[in-house]
């Protein structure tokens, strides 16, 4: 099988030059900083949050996260071997799939900093029989245990809105990157239709908490993602941090009315 680069994906390509932002949508103002448990500290929520945190991903994603993640596979490049590196990899969900839909990918590592979201991650690889496919490693975004050039590819879903600095960040990732690597990142944004935008800030205020709360009994971890997905500069604002960072190529495609997108560009 190999990483089949799908049609939409062609039609939703939007480049930074010349592609000014549509008025305030593309960026939330409703806060300006997060209230709740600091991003310094974020690993050690999602360590306690580990056991229900993939119940939790299908239940208030309607299951859409699956598909979303999916979909990062149709831009990894075909034909050619890949050295895969995932950041932010958490229980694994993004480096599983891709290594099980692409069998472009030669080498494909997973790193994150909490140690119980990687001790499912490797459970999971084992369940799959996968445990010989994939590496998961701790280590910190800031500061990548790699040597400059290593990897084709590195991908980040819903880890970069939890980074203490964005723009270092993708510093830091184009330091690991070959040149004619790509970056791939999915991540939360909101959605600019104004009606569904309200909606949606009522679940992510109101009813995400309550249910993060009722399955994993931590109310906090799921007020700390609303925090982050409303102070987040998705859209135009995210590419052209990608821009200003080096990056060519740089494109946005809002999936699901928006709720969250994926961004892709190359280090040239
Ligand atoms: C929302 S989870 C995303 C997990 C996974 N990528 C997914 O798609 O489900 C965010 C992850 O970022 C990790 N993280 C937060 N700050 C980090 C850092 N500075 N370095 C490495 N990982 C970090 C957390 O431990 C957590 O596992």
């Amino acid at each position: 099988m190999r990483c089949a680069a799908g049609k939409a994906r062609e039609t939703c390509v939007s480049q930074v030059k010349g592609n000014p932002p549509p008025l305030d949508c593309d960026r939330s103002m409703t806060r300006t900083a997060p209230a709740g448990p600091s991003r310094r500290e974020a690993w050690r929520m999602f360590d306690r949050i580990s056991r229900r945190y993939d119940l939790l991903n299908r239940l208030l994603s309607f299951g859409r996260d699956v598909s979303w993640r999916n979909r990062l596979a149709s831009y990894l490049p075909q034909g050619t071997r890949v050295d895969l590196l995932d950041l932010a990899t958490g229980t694994g969900d993004v480096l599983l799939t891709l290594r099980q839909r692409c069998n472009t990918i030669a080498a494909a590592v997973g790193l994150d900093l909490a140690p119980r979201m990687l001790q499912h991650a490797r459970l999971k690889a084992s369940r799959m029989n996968m445990q010989r496919d994939v590496y998961f490693a701790r280590g910190d975004v800031s500061r990548l245990p790699f040597a400059a050039g290593s990897f084709d590819v590195v991908t980040i879903a819903f880890g970069i809105r939890n980074f203490i600095s964005i723009s270092e960040t993708l510093q830091e990732i184009f330091r690991v990157l070959r040149p004619q690597g790509r970056l791939v990142i999915l991540e939360f944004s909101l959605p600019t239709k104004a009606v569904l935008r309200a909606c949606y800030m009522i679940y992510l205020r109101r009813i995400v908490p309550l249910i993060g709360w009722a399955v994993s009994g931590d109310s906090q971890a799921y007020r700390y993602l609303d925090e982050t997905v409303e102070t987040f500069p998705y859209g135009w604002a995210f590419r052209e941090e990608m821009a200003k960072a080096g990056y060519v190529e740089v494109t946005a495609c809002p999936l699901t009315f928006g709720v969250a997108t994926i961004y892709a560009g190359y280090r040239p």
